[in-house]
């Protein structure tokens, strides 16, 4: 599957944000990844529609909006109108995950399951094949700039060998604590999709370093 970089804005300069996002568009970045969090399901509050609107108005990159919110299902149609290209929710804050899955994919969009760092892959074993996209995060989520769960490594090739098992077509994402040096490892261990914040944003040079990990 082909290799995709996200930079999470999360740790972009919010008082330039449009300079961060045109940066984005001329890099080799494909999605642009958002992170919308309740203060409720994580321990700290990001941005919610009108901001994702706005981004969506200046990014030319589609916007990968990973809800760490409760009740997501309340807000998917919303953040679909605002101009989310994929989404993902948590297996931990849904409790119909396959209707809240069908929710997203009826209208058209790729649609995630999120699984915390807490949460076996064997839980997706029934959704496996219905969802576009998994992703693991290898933080807990609610922050920037955290250090990898060394763990998440051995998540991602049971996540591989459970895609392949059941013969679907899943991307595989890892969000959190993405560096140059453990990227090689996460693409050997199966992820072709990989969330960076403060790997790309804190970079002096941010577009080199998009493609330093998709070389990586
Ligand atoms: C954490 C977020 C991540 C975060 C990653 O809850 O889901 O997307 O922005 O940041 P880094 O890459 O700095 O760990
Ligand atoms: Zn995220």
């Amino acid at each position: 599957m082909a290799r995709n970089i996200s930079p999470s804005l999360l740790a972009a300069n919010f008082g330039e944000l449009e300079a961060d996002i045109r940066m984005i568009n001329n890099s080799r970045a494909q999605w642009l990844h958002c992170d919308v969090m309740d203060g409720v399901f994580v321990p700290n509050i990001s941005f919610g529609q009108p901001v994702i609107s706005m981004i969506s108005k200046i990014s030319e990159k589609p916007l990968d909006v990973h809800l760490m919110i409760i009740e997501p299902e309340k807000h998917i149609d919303s953040f679909i109108e605002a101009g989310a290209k994929s989404i993902t929710v948590h297996y931990e804050a849904c409790r119909h995950l396959h209707r809240t899955i069908y929710q997203i994919k009826d209208k058209g969009i790729l649609a995630g399951v999120t699984l915390n760092p807490h949460s076996p892959v064997h839980l997706l074993e029934e959704i496996i094949t219905d969802v576009d996209l998994v992703l693991i995060m290898s933080v807990n989520p609610g922050f920037g700039g955290q250090k990898f769960i060394e763990s998440s490594l051995n998540k991602i090739s049971k996540l591989k060998e459970l895609i392949e098992r059941k013969n679907a077509k899943a991307e595989i994402q890892v969000d959190g604590g993405v560096t140059l040096e453990n990227a090689p490892l996460l693409f050997r261990a199966g992820a072709n999709n990989l969330v960076a914040g403060t790997t790309v944003f804190r970079s002096p040079d941010p577009v080199k370093t998009i493609d330093e990990l998709l070389n990586a």
